[in-house]
């Protein structure tokens, strides 16, 4: 977290995000800064606080280079709300499609989840606690003194007065509960059915319409939100295993427990200070031919136009209230192939001063990429494979070939970049995939050697031209 005296430095950070991408280094630098440089913001003399803007990236790099991948892991290190959009995808104000203000609006919906689940965190032992209650009570109802039928006056002899009974009833049913307790704690109980009520809201459901022109988003949510709170919440009998109970008894429980408005202010500050804003495929609006003209040219400027005062610092109105966009971080991004990034308007390039190129990948970068990271595509399918009791190895021959596959396929069909090892991969793997366990049993062992990669790889090399409609 973002307020937590260890902070990572820069180069812990770097360190991080080496675990995961490999190469691109340079960009790893520029953003390993930018967030130590918000820590150090929140760590400054209060007056300077708000002075101190963010230094928004500018990535720059072919696709499939690292560029979404860098940003989303620097948001998980830090813990940080992080939300990822496509520049191309919004319309200017006034047309249909969304608005550029919906993304700062999803941010805080990811940072109000994350601190939901925080806070959820933090009152799970409480929670629990009362969930145990309740499921005891389902299977050993307390014995009450309200409880009690009406004294026994027929019998003759003394009956307690009403409203209390006999102490070793008392004593019974609390051991009894006791015992209980005990076998619900380790498990015992965990296929047992009981009943319990669950809350769902009734009622058909609403949802608010609105058009261009019409209610901003914010808006139409709020009523929504509102609406749906006038709605009774009703109860619902189902019948579940203890261990089912449980589960769905801890979420409602632990969301009684948490304070939501104070989730909301605290999800604002987070979103306000510590959110990430990845904008994808920025170059898709710039436009080349500039100045007049009509046409895309004038929408996608007036995109950018819309993007200004998000990025410069505005307040935005969300169904969890106002933020203050001044401190977000923008990390923006795209390939520039035809556009520059001197193709956006003035005012944008000024507030993305740091611009970073990334590198394309060569055939060791690849080598390294099928190897090496923490969720390495090789990790990911040994672990898939280990689920069946398999054993999948690479060979790094079979690997090297792998990698000079992926790159020639990429610079004579079309360059996607890593993306290229995921169908390399699949393409390979597919046949072992569909195999186990029905023909490869359990306890095989797999070693993927280089001539392995070449008799199932063989057509994709052989027909390169074909490759595209294979691929
Ligand atoms: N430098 C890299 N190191 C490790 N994996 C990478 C690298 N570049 C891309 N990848 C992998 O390739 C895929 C696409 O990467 P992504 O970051 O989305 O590319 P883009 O630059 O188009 O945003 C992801 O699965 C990612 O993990
Ligand atoms: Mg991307």
């Amino acid at each position: 977290m973002l307020d937590s005296a260890e902070f990572l430095t820069p180069a812990q950070i770097v360190a991080e995000l080496d675990k995961y991408i490999i190469g691109q280094h340079e960009a790893k630098r520029h953003v390993a800064i930018a967030l130590r440089n918000r820590w150090r913001r929140l760590h400054a003399a209060p007056d300077m606080q708000r002075e101190i803007v963010p230094n928004n990236i500018l990535m720059i790099g072919s696709t499939g280079v690292g560029k979404t991948e860098i940003a989303r892991r620097l948001a998980s290190i830090s813990g940080a709300p992080f939300t990822k959009v496509e520049a191309s995808k919004f319309t200017e104000v006034g047309y249909v499609g969304r608005d550029v203000e919906s993304m700062v609006r999803d941010l805080v919906e990811q940072s109000v989840n994350m601190v939901k689940l925080r806070r959820k965190e933090e009152v799970k032992a409480q929670a629990a606690q009362a969930v145990e209650d309740l499921i005891l009570d389902i299977l050993i109802p307390p014995v009450t003194n309200a409880a009690q039928p009406a004294a026994k006056p027929a019998l003759g002899f003394p009956v307690a007065a009403p409203g209390e009974m006999p102490d070793s009833d008392h004593e019974l049913n609390e051991r009894t509960r006791e015992r209980f307790r005990e076998k619900i704690r380790n498990g015992e109980l965990d296929e047992r059915k009981i009943e319990i009520r669950v809350q769902h809201t009734s009622g058909p459901g609403i949802s608010v319409m609105g058009g261009p022109g019409g209610m901003d988003e914010a808006s139409m949510a709020g009523i929504q939100d509102m609406l749906g709170s006038m709605l009774p919440k009703k109860t619902r009998k189902r019948k579940v295993t203890v261990a089912e109970a449980r589960k769905i008894l801890l979420d409602e429980e632990a969301a009684k427990l948490i304070d939501m408005d104070e989730v909301k202010d605290e999800a604002i500050r987070q979103a306000e200070n510590a959110g990430i804003i990845f904008i994808d495929e920025i170059d898709k609006v710039a436009s080349r031919s500039g100045k007049g003209g009509g046409g895309p040219d004038v929408s996608r400027e007036g995109v950018q136009r819309d993007l200004l005062p998000i990025v410069e610092g505005s307040a935005v109105n969300t169904k969890y209230g106002i933020i203050q966009t001044d401190h977000i971080l923008f990390i923006a991004a795209g390939a520039f192939h035809v556009a520059k990034p001197s193709d956006l308007i003035p005012e944008l390039q000024g507030r993305f001063p740091i611009r970073v190129e990334l590198q394309s990948l060569t055939k060791e970068d690849f080598f390294r990429i099928l190897k090496d990271p923490k969720n390495a595509l090789t990790k990911q399918y040994e672990a898939l494979l280990q689920a069946e009791g398999v054993v999948l190895t690479f060979d790094d021959t079979a690997l090297e070939r792998l990698a000079e596959i992926a790159f020639e396929v990429n610079s004579e069909v079309e360059n996607i970049g890593a993306r290229r090892l995921h169908t390399v991969m699949s393409r390979l793997l597919n046949d072992i995939l569909f195999d186990v366990p029905d023909r490869i049993g359990p306890n095989a062992h797999i070693l993927i050697t280089r001539e392995l990669v070449e008799e199932r790889l063989r057509d994709m090399v052989r027909n390169r031209d074909l490759s595209q409609y294979i691929l």
